[in-house]
């Protein structure tokens, strides 16, 4: 049993331990969405006469902070069930016998009997799951046909057992120095304008996230000397686990699987360990795995000019009556492209000017940061700002680029950064997991940079592929690079290179969407080349993951991919059923409108600090 500690991090942690989660909270590029899958029993199977091991008991929802919201889900129709399985801590040492404690829960098939279950993951690395499938079950049935039970397991370093990862001891105190160093780090992450677009600042970002993560992690090492979990929490043990529940489930022993984000990350891991337990298996919001495995991801910074401009161009499309921004192009000029290259050269101009020149209005000043600030808004409609919240920055942009209620937008801007500072709660609690995870998984060179030279280029290839969202992850190679423990068992990304592909015994589905800006549809394409007769389905949109934003099409390729088996023809192309910025007219919330808190605490904050 490796679990009973307390988490180290907390309202009264040491402020070293706060600076790491702050510093995470900024650097650490998380592949998170909000979002969600089985096949009918064999009984003739071999495995199918084994009853479950798990049992199934009440959540305690409380602990799990898990309470409808304005009666939705409706419990009565989608009920949660938890339990615990015990599973080998490490499974590199078939000798020990110490155990993890694996904690899950399930929403039951809708539709019973029960054909089996389905296993997810939502992102991350280091999302625990539990509410993301708790708010989405009604969603994810409907995708899933609603005949399979959905399971999710909190992964191991994720949930209570985090506090395991970096636990300090009694004694550990910060020196005045470790506190002068954060506070110098936080006052340079306040302020983007510096650490974005100075190449000085950025060796200066780089070398005091590599100082001041150095001494943490040595402490963390020192508290873990004779062996800690931070070395058992990698990828591969978390695929073992899944097998190692699926067994334990007693159903027909092979493996059900939606991954979304970094899930998909478990998912084409876990396949290629387990090639012939697949039943089915969905990739959705796809990761590259050689970049994830190497140096963290990297081909998301691609085309992010496109992406912004799509966006602008789905505001345009919008009109001016929804989104303000539409007043500020030429109409003189007949074609849209161009109409939407000048808005987003307007805006960069703008944030030029505001550089120069901040605006001083009665109630503060305006700076070019508020346009970096509303830009990311309006980003980060795919991501999890509502469209309600992106138009409403788009008005502040139009404001700002007729210099007008400028006071209103700095009341605005309070607000905002009140409710990302509430967000950022959560994604605080990620940062351990997401170190210990990430870091440890990684193999290539950035993991174990021989200079300091090699993590600032690092840093500005990154933010000169991409001007808008670059920075976002431009230190994470500093963020690992003093990590000082390594996943006892590393994947081998050579296992991908198979004449003809991976060999799962039913095929894999790919998903993507065409604007995803953190999981961009090529690495669904890069992925699928890799495993035989899979499959790419395109969502011809913008979310990180396909249910964000509902599609008719993608919801029944799913649900006949569950039911039947049945892939679609590769490259598929799906529409979303509502444009961008359309706004339902119904005065119930939407389905994924309930899904929208979650995935701000999961996104955005990330996305803007
Ligand atoms: C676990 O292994 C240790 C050392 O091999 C042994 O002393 C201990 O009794 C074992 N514990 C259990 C619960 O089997
Ligand atoms: C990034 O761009 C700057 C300015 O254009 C250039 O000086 C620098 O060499 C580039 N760095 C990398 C790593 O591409
Ligand atoms: C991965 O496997 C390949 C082929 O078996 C081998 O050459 C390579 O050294 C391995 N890489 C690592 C990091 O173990
Ligand atoms: C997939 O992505 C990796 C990493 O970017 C790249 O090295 C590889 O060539 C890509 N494969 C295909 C088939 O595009
Ligand atoms: C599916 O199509 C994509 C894009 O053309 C391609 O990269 C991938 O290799 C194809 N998948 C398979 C299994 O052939």
């Amino acid at each position: 049993m490796v679990r009973q500690r307390r988490p180290s991090y907390g309202l009264n942690m040491p402020s070293t331990s706060k600076g790491i989660l702050f510093l995470c909270l900024t650097l650490c590029s998380f592949m998170l969405a909000s979002p969600t899958l089985a096949k009918p029993f064999n009984t003739r199977g071999q495995t199918a006469e084994i009853a479950s091991l798990i049992k199934w008991g009440p959540c305690d929802v409380e602990a799990e902070g898990l309470f409808p919201v304005n009666g939705y889900p409706n419990i009565d129709v989608y009920p949660v069930q938890c339990a615990t399985l015990s599973v080998p801590l490490d499974y590199t040492n078939p000798t020990s016998n110490q155990t993890f404690i694996l904690e899950l829960l399930r929403s039951p098939a809708p539709n019973q009997p029960s054909r089996g279950s389905i296993l997810l993951n939502f992102g991350g690395p280091g999302v625990p799951g539990f509410a993301e499938l708790f708010y989405s079950a009604p969603l994810l049935h409907s995708y899933t046909g609603g005949y399979h039970d959905l399971v999710v397991f909190k992964p191991r370093g994720t949930g209570k057992s985090a506090g395991l990862l970096c636990a300090r001891q009694d004694d550990d105190k910060d020196t005045p120095e470790d506190i002068t160093e954060f506070s110098d780090l936080e006052s340079i992450l306040e302020n983007p304008n510096e650490w974005i677009f100075s190449w000085n600042t950025t060796k200066t970002m780089v070398e005091k996230t590599v100082k001041v993560t150095e001494k943490s992690y040595a402490k963390c090492a020192e508290n873990h000397k004779n062996g800690g979990i931070p070395e058992y929490v990698g990828t591969t043990f978390v695929a073992r686990d899944m097998m190692q529940i699926v067994d334990a489930l007693g159903e027909d022993g092979l493996l059900r699987y939606w991954g979304i984000s970094y899930g998909s990350l478990l998912g084409v891991t876990v396949a290629t360990m387990f090639p012939d337990r697949i039943d089915r298996l969905i990739c959705d919001g796809v990761a590259n795995a050689f970049e994830y495995y190497d140096r963290g991801q990297l081909s998301h910074l691609i085309e992010s000019n496109e992406k912004f401009l799509a966006v602008l161009d789905e505001c345009l499309a919008a009109g001016a009556d929804k989104c303000a921004l539409a007043q500020d192009v030429d109409t003189g000029i007949t074609s849209r492209p161009e109409q939407v290259q000048l808005l987003a050269k307007a805006i960069e101009s703008l944030w030029h000017r505001l550089h120069q020149t901040p605006i001083k209005v009665e109630n503060g000043v305006v700076t070019s940061g508020d346009v970096i600030r509303l830009r990311d808004n309006l980003i980060s409609v795919p991501l999890g700002t509502t469209a309600g919240e992106a138009l409403e920055s788009a008005r502040h942009l139009h404001n700002l680029l007729n210099d007008q209620n400028l006071p209103e937008l700095i009341l605005a801007r309070e607000l905002d950064n009140e409710r990302k500072k509430e967000a950022s709660k959560y994604v605080q609690e990620l940062s351990w997991p997401f170190i210990a995870i990430a870091c440890g998984d990684r193999t290539g060179v950035q993991a174990h940079p021989e200079t300091l030279d090699d993590l600032v280029s690092e840093a500005k290839l990154r933010v000169n592929t991409s001007q808008l969202w670059g920075h976002q992850s431009a230190y994470s190679g500093a963020l690992c690079a003093k990590w000082p423990f390594e996943s006892k068992e590393k994947f081998n990304t050579s296992l991908f290179l198979l004449e003809g592909g991976v060999q799962t015994r039913k095929p894999l589905l790919f998903i993507g969407t065409t604007y995803d800006t953190r999981t961009p549809l090529q690495n669904a394409r890069n992925m699928s080349s890799y495993f035989a007769r899979s499959a790419v389905l395109e969502q011809r949109g913008f979310g990180h993951g396909s249910f964000l934003a509902p599609s008719t099409c993608t919801r029944k390729a799913v649900k006949s991919y569950i039911m039947d088996g049945k892939i679609p023809p590769n490259n598929t192309v799906c529409k979303e059923d509502q444009a961008l910025f359309e706004t339902t007219s119904s005065s119930s919330p939407s389905t994924v409108n309930l899904l929208l808190p979650i995935l701000i605490s999961m996104g955005v904050a990330v996305y803007h600090r």
